[in-house]
């Protein structure tokens, strides 16, 4: 056991760290007019962030999950908004594509989302298909050279302006689960339309839209693996998921701490800041422990993927718990900053609105119970 980072990972966490510096600068009010980071994420493309894990010879970063969750931690810190739409670029959409595409789909599409030029977004949640994925109403219909598709997706992060969109659908109803596909789509093609974004509690400066396909022909060179393998394709891509939003949760809980505890330090009460108060010290006591265990958790579940071993019931692990710690942390943090802690100028606020996502994205807190006890019951 060695629980040291490497000095290359160190060295990541602090080009991460003052990266995240700079979104400070106008956080509250991306957060107030739901408004997306576009200079940010561009920074981030030139930093080698939106293509972390992606080997250098498709124009990536080339680094393991384990510097990936450690700068998506430091991100989350300031900004989970810039945290989520990094990971699911990341993890939902470029690890699939490298992983599983084709040569051709790697030049198109790999390439030019790695540098950071284009945005990624992951379609697999409908209406009537969110924790329930397997009933997968959209479809598409196989017209021997290409793929017809029609239906809605739901919730879609980076929906509005993303570039190109990695789409489940149905080809074989019949086949139930095994007969899913997932397909490349552009934005752009006919028939492709990105509805309205939604006004959410929290992440407010990530966008959210509903797409809505209206037979729009996707040519059978865009279909990522065998036929029918769609739905494991997601599954397999969930798992790595998983880890970015256990590290998103992380540094949300980790920045709503740092602040609570500097705080408790300058806040005077009866005389003596209110960090001399136990009531106080126990809660940053409490922080400090639930930060750690979930610290220790996602990195495990990082470093599990990277050494190629089996990872899905830590990365569930590692979601479950880091997403509660990041809500009862910011609930905690709010209280300890008193009345300033409602008000938007002391950030801990938008962090406990920011972090209740961390519980129902990417699998709801009940749905990575089920992952976990279907393991260790198997
Ligand atoms: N890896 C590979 N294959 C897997 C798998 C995994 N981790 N988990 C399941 N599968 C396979 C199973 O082996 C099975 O295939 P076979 O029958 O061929 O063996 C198939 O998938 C169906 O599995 P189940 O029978 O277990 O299906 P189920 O319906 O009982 O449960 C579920 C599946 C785990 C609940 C799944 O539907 C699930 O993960 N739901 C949550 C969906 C989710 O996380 N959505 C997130 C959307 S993206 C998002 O939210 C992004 C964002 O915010 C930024
Ligand atoms: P439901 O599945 O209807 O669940 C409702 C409640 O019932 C939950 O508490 C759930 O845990 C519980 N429940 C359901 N089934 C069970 C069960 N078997 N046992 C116990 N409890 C159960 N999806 C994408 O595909 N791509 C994205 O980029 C994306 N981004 C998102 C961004 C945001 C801001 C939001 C809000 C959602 C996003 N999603 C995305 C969708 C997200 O993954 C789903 O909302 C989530 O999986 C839950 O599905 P649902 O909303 O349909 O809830």
């Amino acid at each position: 056991m060695y629980f040291e980072l490497s000095e290359e990972h160190k060295l990541l966490r602090e080009s991460a760290r003052e990266f995240a510096k700079s979104l400070l600068e106008g956080v509250i009010e991306r957060d107030e007019q739901a408004k997306f980071p576009f200079e940010q994420v561009q920074q981030m493309g030139e930093l080698g962030f939106m293509g972390m894990m992606v080997s250098e010879a498709y124009g990536g970063a080339g680094m393991d999950t384990l510097a990936y969750a450690i700068a998506i931690e430091e991100l989350s810190k300031v900004d989970a908004s810039a945290g989520v739409i990094m990971s699911a670029h990341n993890s939902l959409v470029l690890y699939g594509l490298q992983e599983f595409g084709t040569e051709a789909q790697k030049e198109k599409y790999l390439k030019p989302l790695a540098s950071g030029k284009k945005l990624g977004a992951f379609a697999l949640s409908e209406p009537e298909a969110g924790s329930d994925a397997t009933s997968q109403h959209s479809t598409a219909e196989d017209k021997g050279d290409h793929y017809l598709v029609n239906g809605i997706k739901n919730w879609i992060t980076n929906g509005g302006n993303a570039d190109i969109y990695l789409v489940i659908a149905q080809t074989h109803p019949e086949k139930q689960h095994r007969g899913i596909n997932v397909l490349i789509i552009e934005k752009g093609m006919p028939g492709f339309t990105v509805g309205p974004k939604e006004n959410k509690l929290g992440i407010r400066s990530s966008d959210t839209h509903s797409l809505s396909f209206n037979d729009v022909k996707v040519p059978k060179e865009n279909r990522i693996g065998e036929d029918g393998f769609g739905f494991k394709f997601a599954m397999k891509t969930l798992d790595g998921g998983r880890i970015g939003i256990a590290a998103q949760a992380l540094g949300i809980a980790a920045g709503a701490y740092q602040l609570a505890l500097a705080y408790a330090k300058e806040r005077k009460t009866f005389g003596k800041p209110i960090s001399e108060h136990q009531a106080i010290q126990f809660k940053l006591a409490d922080m400090e422990v639930e930060i750690e265990a979930a610290r220790m958790l996602t990195y495990k579940a990082a470093w599990l993927k990277d050494q190629g071993k089996p990872f899905a019931k830590e990365a569930a692990m590692a979601k479950l718990l880091a997403s509660e710690v990041a809500m009862k942390t910011t609930v905690e943090a709010v209280q300890i900053h008193g009345g300033y802690g409602y008000v938007k100028e002391y950030h801990v606020e938008r962090m406990m609105r920011d972090a209740k996502i961390t519980q129902i994205y990417e699998g709801t807190s009940e749905i990575q119970r089920l992952v976990i006890a279907r393991d260790i019951l198997k």
